[in-house]
């Protein structure tokens, strides 16, 4: 691998929404060209949380060809399951001896996650940026595109590798957050004011990108708006219909002034349903590759093989330098 390494997962929980397609995936599809790009499904990082075995391995390998029929190459980018590079486990064991509890316990997502599953705070979830560190660093990582609630995690990376580079010598490349050159930001449709999240428990707040049409229909038609019939783009007195005429312009192709334009006199109703058009157009050829590809186990199941051979390739490299280097015995 000679260009810089973008680096990317995903927790195969919830559900992969056209938040993740506009303000990731619709990115990663440029950035193939001038970097080397790693995708990876975080499977072993959500089984922080309890998951229901045969569920969660189907929604792992939905994940998988939903990437795929995003239009993501698997000859041009490493797609791969986590769990098949073991030295993701291998690295994060060794990261942990490099890294402090008290870090880990003033993660705000550790906070959270530790109030929400009180029943079960067990050490992956306190862990849980350490295998992340190693996720990003496994790869020697240039850039990583996160969202705000991960930039934490990211920070505690960079801590880390630094760290490990000083006690040592350069190991790890130090990963600096990716930041795309436009990316707008999608709300929930039922609460304007908060991100659209892919585990929002409320089903009418996130759109998924291989959700049938009659689905998404409703969904926009359901949308938080405001009280009056004015579609003007206005986040802050008017964020509903400003999240609405986003996501109507990203996956429309139309520009803000446009929508205002054709639609500031047409009545709320009007322009939802033109806005739940656009989605599900544009979504047309997604849910067609999706469809066909999950009729093809065996193509899917090729692909990951692929991807966790090149991945593994890569991963075993830095592993290798890592267990030298704090003198592990090489097994020759
Ligand atoms: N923690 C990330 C999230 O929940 C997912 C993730 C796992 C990730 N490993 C990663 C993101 C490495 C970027 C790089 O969104």
């Amino acid at each position: 691998m000679n260009k810089p390494v973008v680096y990317s997962g995903i927790q195969p929980t919830g559900i992969i929404t056209i938040g993740n397609y506009i303000g990731a995936i619709t990115n990663w599809l440029k950035l193939s060209d001038e970097y080397d790009c790693i995708y990876g499904i975080a499977d072993l990082h959500a089984l922080t949380v309890r998951q229901v075995p045969a569920e969660y391995r189907q929604r792992a390998m939905s994940f998988f060809a939903q990437y795929l029929a995003c239009g993501l190459d698997p000859r041009k980018n490493v797609l791969y399951f986590q769990s098949h590079v073991h030295e993701h486990a291998e690295l994060s064991w060794i990261l942990n001896c490099f890294t402090y509890i008290g870090e880990m316990q003033r993660m705000t997502q550790f906070k959270d996650k530790s109030q929400k599953h009180q029943d079960n705070i067990n050490i992956g979830l306190l862990d849980y940026p350490v295998l992340m560190a190693a996720d990003i660093l496994l790869y020697q990582t240039s850039l990583v595109p996160v969202g705000a609630d991960q930039k934490q995690h990211l920070e505690i990376t960079r801590d880390i590798a630094i760290r490990f580079n000083n006690l040592y010598s350069p190991t790890f490349t130090v990963p600096e957050a990716y930041i795309p050159k436009q990316g707008a930001r999608v709300f929930s449709l039922q609460d304007p004011t908060a991100k659209m999240s892919k585990s929002d428990p409320d089903p009418n707040a996130a759109v998924s990108i291989i959700e049938d049409p009659d689905s998404i229909m409703r969904k926009f038609r359901r949308a938080v708006t405001d009280s009056d019939s004015v579609v003007r783009y206005d986040p802050e007195l008017k964020p509903g219909v400003s999240n609405l005429m986003t996501i109507m312009s990203e996956m429309g192709g139309m520009s803000i002034e446009e929508i205002e334009k054709n639609y500031s006199d047409k009545g709320y109703a009007a322009f939802k349903s033109a806005c739940a058009e656009a989605v599900i157009e544009r979504l047309r050829p997604v849910r067609e590759r999706y469809a066909s590809l999950t009729t093809d186990k065996e193509y899917l199941a090729g692909i990951a093989k692929e991807g966790a051979v090149r991945a593994s390739a890569i991963a075993r490299r830095t592993m290798s330098k890592v267990k030298r280097k704090v003198g592990l015995v090489e097994l020759k």
